[in-house]
């Protein structure tokens, strides 16, 4: 799993563990107190040979069938698209969209040769859903609806293989991701059908259902989980 260490990152990997599966932890950095069950490895998915090396030291280590959840993303905070600067907006792009077709490729090509698996990105609502407001985030938005193209892409590419590859786009999760946006929760509460933000764990059991055989009929599919945000 790529964004191991990350709110939603951690909490899938504890969710994982729990159901018996191993995992290997992904992410900038390794961390040094992984929960149990975790092996972290780092890498920058932006880059290839990271994600390479990454890919082939799993595969290495890894005792049994492997699958992929592409878990790490940015955003940038707040700045206006005419204001927004070529890097800024490449940033958001290297990380969202570029590692996680580094990932699903690097894994991908694994996954097809041998007997197959599942992949599960991390969309977000913020993608096909909605635009947020009113924070302004025109990259992660555009990075979030390509991440969908791609899911939907990869799953038509290699289904037939044997790869599923799905989606989930969360609604708002607090963890480190908003922690610059906190001041916008209340501006957010009010739209959300559920009237609370979701839990880590309520994102985990959705990607590990994609990820896992009780979804065996889903290709493609784009699994929303937002409380009901963008339904009004
Ligand atoms: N929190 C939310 O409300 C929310 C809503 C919708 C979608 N999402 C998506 O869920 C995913 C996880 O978000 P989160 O809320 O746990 O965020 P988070 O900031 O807590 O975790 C993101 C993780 O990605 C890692 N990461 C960043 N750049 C990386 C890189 N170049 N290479 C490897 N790892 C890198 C970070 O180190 C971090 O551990 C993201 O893709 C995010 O866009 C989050």
């Amino acid at each position: 799993m790529t964004g191991a260490s990350g709110g939603i990152g951690r909490a899938l990997s504890e969710h994982l563990v729990a159901q018996g599966l191993s995992v290997f932890g992904l992410d900038l950095v390794e961390d040094p107190d992984p929960p149990a069950g975790v092996r972290s490895l780092p890498l920058d998915v932006t880059a290839p040979g990271d994600v390479e090396r990454a890919a082939a030291a799993v595969y290495e280590l890894a005792s049994g069938p492997v699958d992929l959840v592409c878990c790490a993303g940015i955003v940038e905070d707040d700045v206006a698209a005419e204001d927004m600067s070529i890097a800024q907006f490449d940033a958001v792009m290297a990380v969202n969209l570029r590692g996680v077709f580094l990932s699903c490729q690097a894994f991908g090509r694994r996954l097809l040769a041998g007997s197959g698996g599942s992949i599960v990105n991390i969309a977000s609502m913020s993608g096909n859903q909605v635009v947020n407001y009113p924070q302004r985030q025109s990259a992660y938005n555009a990075s979030k609806a390509a991440v969908t193209a791609l899911t939907k892409s990869l799953a038509v590419e290699w289904g037939p293989r044997g790869v599923r590859v799905n989606a989930v786009s969360p609604g708002y999760v607090d963890t480190p991701l908003l922690a610059l946006k906190k001041h916008q929760f209340d501006q957010w509460k009010p739209g959300i059908v559920l009237a609370r933000f979701a839990g880590t764990s309520e994102i985990a059991r959705a990607v590990a259902f994609l990820l896992g055989s009780d979804s065996s009929y889903c290709c493609g599919t784009e699994l929303v989980v937002d409380g009901g945000y963008s339904l009004r």
